[in-house]
């Protein structure tokens, strides 16, 4: 499976972030029902603004498809336990590493730069997820975060490769990394919070 060290991550979650969120289940699956809804929406609004990128509209309409059922999955789970989808809350995580993209006219740079956002939130929850998979006791959620992982994981890779169709690839390496160390900042800045998937 993908280690800390494959998706890349700097700093690894505050191990007290699964406990918290196994005592606190149904704010967890609430937001994390908020971010599957977000990443099929943010690659639908990539395939709409950049409908000449053949790869990109290819790749990404079935991982529309993927984040929408992992949507409604998260729904049927919080269906079974009674739980029902709330007002949206607002995400910290993305919204800080959002201030971190370059602000510049460059359309190829603005693109690698929205598709290696999209590659650190995923690799940030195929994390999460991992440790969710681990050392959450209810067996059907156990099973449900370990597909989960594994899917978007996936899509780690899926931006990575899309980033390094339109870009150089040593103009990647050095935005990536560069994004890693800001998204380990952030990491560590961050509430540990009882109703936040990030
Ligand atoms: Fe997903
Ligand atoms: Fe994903």
């Amino acid at each position: 499976m993908q280690s800390l060290t494959t998706l890349g991550l700097k700093l690894p979650s505050d191990p007290r972030w699964v406990n918290i969120a196994e005592m606190n289940l149904a704010d967890i699956l609430i937001d994390h029902a908020f971010c599957e809804q977000k990443a099929a929406s943010s690659c639908i609004s990539l395939i709409v603004r950049y409908p000449d990128k053949e790869k990109l509209v290819e790749t990404l309409t079935p991982v529309v498809a993927e984040e929408w059922g992992h949507f409604q999955r998260v729904l049927k789970e919080m269906r079974k336990r009674g739980i029902k989808l709330t007002h949206k809350r607002k995400d910290e995580y993305v919204e800080k590493l959002q201030n971190c993209l370059q602000k510049t006219g460059d359309y190829k740079v603005r693109l690698m730069e929205q598709l290696l956002l999209c590659a650190l939130i995923e690799a940030r929850s195929a994390e999460r997820f991992k440790l969710l998979s681990e050392n959450i006791a209810d067996e059907s959620l156990k099973k449900f975060y370990h597909e989960l992982m594994i899917s978007e994981a996936g899509h780690y890779r899926n931006f990575i490769e899309l980033a390094e169709e339109y870009t150089p690839k040593e103009m990647v390496r050095k935005r990536w990394l560069e994004f890693l160390e800001q998204e380990a900042e952030i990491m560590k800045n961050l509430e540990v919070r009882k109703d936040r998937f990030h």
